[in-house]
């Protein structure tokens, strides 16, 4: 059994999706979410799910210290961040060689990056008149939105879409391919 702690800054939308996806799982558990903001919406979701959640502040996440004993403390194999914005420390990415998985809502490495994240990346991808937009989801390593992508999806973007028709497409893309592709790379996992 894999144990996933599942990061998340805001609404927690991905976070509900890949929780229920692996509810009952002989393979994968989720013991633990872990946001950076008490006031996020994915402690309630995390609630709803019977799922343990834990509060960090953004310097105790930098320092890495306390995350790395929340993780020891619930014996964490693998990471997901879903939705969560903050850059992650070497500390962390050190202990979590190549088990360390982002989402970006866009087709990296276009409109990547320190502060494109949510609806801000939907803007850009309008402002820029792209004709279709998607997903990315790739190891992290220390920098915003690099790291070896597993597998990226597509969706058109028209002419007349507005930022958050474009968010629309994107979370249903999230919603379809995410958890089993974390199921994949967990199997690759020893
Ligand atoms: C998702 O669209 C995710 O791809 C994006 O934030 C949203 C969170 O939604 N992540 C980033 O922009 C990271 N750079 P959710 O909280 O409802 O899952």
């Amino acid at each position: 059994m894999k144990r996933i702690a599942i990061f998340a800054s805001g609404s927690g939308s991905n976070a509900e999706n890949i929780a229920n996806y692996f509810k009952g799982s002989q393979e994968v558990e989720i013991p633990l979410i872990l946001a950076n903001n008490p006031e996020a919406y994915v402690l309630e979701r995390a609630k709803k799910l019977g799922i343990d959640s834990v509060v960090v502040t953004n310097k105790e996440f930098r320092e890495a210290d306390k995350v790395l004993a929340i993780m020891q403390e619930y014996k964490i194999d693998f990471i997901v961040l879903a939705g969560f914005l903050l850059l992650v420390p070497a500390k962390l990415i050190d202990a979590y060689p190549g088990r360390i998985v982002n989402i970006h809502p866009a087709l990296l490495p276009k409109h990547g990056g320190k502060g494109m994240y949510g609806d801000r990346v939907h803007e850009a991808v309008v402002a820029c008149g792209d004709t279709e937009s998607g997903i990315t989801i790739h190891l992290i390593d220390e920098r915003y939105d690099c790291g070896t992508t597993f597998f990226q999806a597509t969706c058109p973007v028209q002419s007349d879409d507005t930022p958050h028709d474009v968010a629309e497409k994107v979370h249903a893309l999230e919603y379809k391919h995410f958890p089993h592709v974390i199921e994949e790379i967990i199997k690759t996992l020893d």
